[in-house]
């Protein structure tokens, strides 16, 4: 019998683009899956910002017409491979729709993506792969399983799809004309016709509803989002899919982030050589103007800035009361933006504030920091505290979703009640510990000790790839 087909469909997959997690996992979970003998091949679109010289991308097949929306549009095909796998990536290219440099536009992307997941099984015919599954990530391409439980696409008619929910908070909602866009319309399917009732549609409920198998990444979330609270607004969708939904915890790219061969810090180290850690936060303190103290607790943030993530929490009261220094990188909501740049201005002595997207200096931020902050309000994985542990880095993090599936008090602190006293008794906790040396330290071997590879998920998807397709390999 023959390997497994698999191919994945995403808007996002590092180090092509990246705009969050989603694309860590895309990129990190392949050669998992490869290691188990899956064939498995992925499908993005070819934005403005990928480079095809630093990518070596080759273009296989040009000008392929995709008919939409009561006009067509041609299409060409681009390849290449994961970083040092021979794992193939196809990227689609559409000026009109992807030429532009950013992931994410805005209110045209449920078009875009439409047209993306359309596209997909035009490209299947010409590329010569009939997939047994078809992965799907999120909102983008999520219509895919739609298209796939149409009839007329009969090269890819026996595909299952597989519908993974990284985050439910982007749904993509549009009015039921972006179907057009899709050669369909609200009586194609009936899940169509259902959701048009209300007067939108929403991509998320049309993967939820036309996939064979459903997930989320981390068993906590996974039963989040069937309560009223964490739902989204869609708990009773998907209570009413839970026979086919899971929850899989998401795993690391352990190669990339490992403390002992990591290229981007200064002082590489390891469980048995703690001490040259302090190396790092002396050496990141210097980068980044703050007063070099390798005795001050040092606090990082690595993250998107949304809503999501919670660092209200983090403001002028805390720094006041507690003695600690903070360092945050990212880009995001404004509002967030000009949060963090207000309190660096405020606290020149303790807070820095990177508002730029930096992979080097992120890994430096892990290496070098003592604690890592994420109270968010709901989270789906979170991978931030996981990399973070491998660099003996504690997290302090709200007990929600991944987060509570993956830290635990022997490893870092948590707390349940949003509220900013629980949290500044969380740092309060934490700032002790740090100055029990005994205790901290045996709570850092532990936490660089824990197993986050892909292996156990890969195993978890290679599961219900089989099952849906009752496959042997
Ligand atoms: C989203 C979620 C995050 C998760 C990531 C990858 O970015 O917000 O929690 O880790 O997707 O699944």
């Amino acid at each position: 019998m023959d390997n497994l087909k698999v191919l994945m469909v995403a808007a996002e997959i590092s180090p092509f683009a990246k705009a969050g997690g989603l694309a860590d996992v895309t990129g990190s979970l392949p050669p998992a899956l490869s290691a188990l003998g899956v064939d498995v091949r992925l499908v993005m679109p070819k934005y403005g910002s990928i480079s095809e010289k630093k990518y070596a991308l080759k273009r296989i097949h040009k000008d392929i017409d995709v008919p939409t929306g009561g006009k067509i549009i041609k299409i060409d095909i681009y390849q290449g491979a994961l970083p040092r796998t021979d794992i193939p990536v196809y990227f689609i290219d559409c000026p009109e729709y992807f030429g532009d440099k950013e992931i994410y536009l805005g209110e045209k992307d449920t078009q875009r993506f439409i047209f993306f997941s359309l596209s997909i099984l035009y490209i299947l015919p010409i590329i010569e792969f009939k997939p047994d599954v078809v992965h799907a990530h999120d909102f983008h391409s999520a219509l895919v399983a739609n298209f796939i439980n149409l009839s007329n696409f009969t090269y890819s008619k026996d595909a299952k799809t597989l519908y993974t929910i990284h985050n439910l908070n982007y749904q993509g909602q549009a009015s039921p004309d972006v179907l057009k866009e899709g050669n369909l319309s609200a009586s194609s399917l009936e899940s169509l016709a259902t959701d048009a009732k209300d007067g939108d549609i929403n991509f998320m409920v049309q993967g939820i509803f036309n996939c064979q198998a459903l997930n989320t990444v981390s068993p906590t979330y996974a039963k989040e989002i069937m309560t009223k609270e964490q739902g989204s607004g869609l708990h009773r969708v998907i209570k009413k899919n839970k026979h086919k939904l899971l929850g899989i915890l998401n795993g690391l790219d352990i190669s990339k982030f490992n403390p002992e061969t990591d290229p981007n810090i200064c002082c590489n180290f390891s469980v048995e050589s703690l001490d040259k850690k302090s190396e790092n936060k002396l050496a990141l303190q210097r980068e980044l103007g703050l007063p070099e103290d390798k005795d001050k607790p040092l606090l990082a943030i690595v993250s998107r800035l949304a809503w999501q993530k919670g660092f209200e929490l983090i403001n002028s009261e805390l720094l006041e009361k507690l003695d600690f220094q903070l360092i945050v990188l990212g880009t995001g909501e404004e509002k967030y933006e000009n949060h963090f740049k207000d309190l660096a201005e405020k606290f020149p002595e303790k807070v820095s504030a990177q508002i730029k997207f930096d992979l080097g200096l992120a890994q430096r931020i892990y290496a070098g920091s003592d604690f890592f902050l994420m109270p968010s309000r709901y989270e789906p994985c979170g991978l931030g505290q996981m990399i973070a542990m491998r660099y003996g880095s504690l997290p302090i993090v709200r007990y929600t979703g991944g987060l509570a599936d993956t830290v635990n008090k022997k490893v870092g602190f948590s707390f349940k009640t949003f509220s900013q006293k629980a949290f500044y008794l969380a740092v309060n906790r934490a700032l002790k510990t740090y100055y029990n040396k005994k205790k901290y330290q045996s709570m850092q071997a532990r936490a660089m000790k824990v197993d986050f590879s892909w292996s156990r998920s890969a195993k978890k998807y290679l599961n219900i790839y089989r099952k849906l397709t009752k496959h042997k390999n």
